[in-house]
């Protein structure tokens, strides 16, 4: 078997059909999630809505938004912010360094939702709540046990948007310093073929390198956990850089952040 059916049928092995938040397979999830370091979710979300989404951040983009790589404060990311993240420089309370260059949109709960993205950060809140055993809005509006629900959006640009294989040390460390299971739960706004070419989200596993999104579309939910190796392999890196546009990649997370702001 080619390594790309091989892939594929790996994908397809941890993909779980849903249309219902109440049937969500939640042990047959965490049971796939452990042994394969990764799951998708279909169904739960439309993927009309997701490209809505996509085309009111689009609308609403302006280039001179743009915050640097490190410096704002804990209060700025808990607006409607606006920033690129390029190179290895972190915030202090971060752990670990890794390349990479994106930009990420903030867009909290308690904030206006200027790019029509609430309804799915709160469908991915209750995908979240429901794996750590919470009640499905648990520190979804509000800051709740010193958690917050840090909602926003990666833009991985045309041209070499990227991240580096990493784990997630810094946010999984967050969820066991509150007796919390890590899961990081995102939802895939764009689709490679037709918002970028080459490149995309990854997992690595025994060493093999699986593409995620070369079977993932618009309102599919992927989870992986702390263990999980990932990264985004460079986004269209025969094109000039794009800036200017939402161009690329796109996905929106959901994950706990610890409130730093008082
Ligand atoms: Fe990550």
């Amino acid at each position: 078997m080619t390594a790309l059916l091989t892939h594929s049928k790996q994908f397809n092995d941890n993909l779980f059909l849903c249309h219902n938040f109440d049937n969500l397979p939640l042990d047959s999830l965490l049971s796939s999630l452990s042994s394969s370091k990764f799951v998708c979710i279909r169904g739960l979300l439309e993927p009309t809505k997701v490209k809505q989404s996509k085309l009111a951040l689009s609308q609403k983009f302006s280039r001179a938004k743009d915050h640097p790589t490190v410096g704002e404060s804990p209060q700025d990311v808990q607006t409607n912010f606006q920033k690129l993240a390029v190179g290895c420089a972190r915030g202090k309370h971060h752990l670990g360094s890794y390349g990479r260059l994106l930009r990420v949109f903030f867009n909290p709960l308690w904030q206006e939702d200027i790019y029509e993205m609430h309804d799915v950060f709160r469908a991915l809140v209750i995908v979240r709540n429901k794996l750590i055993g919470k009640p499905i809005n648990f520190a979804s509006d509000t800051i709740e046990d010193g958690l917050w629900t840090a909602a926003r959006i990666h833009q991985y640009p045309v041209g070499g948007g990227f991240i580096q294989t990493h784990r997630d040390r810094t946010q999984s460390t967050v969820s066991e310093s509150a007796n919390l299971n890590y899961y990081q739960v995102f939802a895939i706004l764009s689709q490679k073929g037709e918002d970028f070419e080459q490149g995309g989200g990854f997992i690595e596993e025994q060493g093999k390198r699986i593409i995620l999104d070369d079977y993932i579309s618009p309102g599919d939910i992927v989870i992986y956990d702390g263990s999980t190796l990932h990264g985004v392999e460079d986004i269209d890196p025969h094109k000039v850089l794009d800036l200017e546009t939402v161009s690329g990649r796109l996905s929106a997370f959901v994950s706990l952040y610890k409130d730093l702001s008082s």
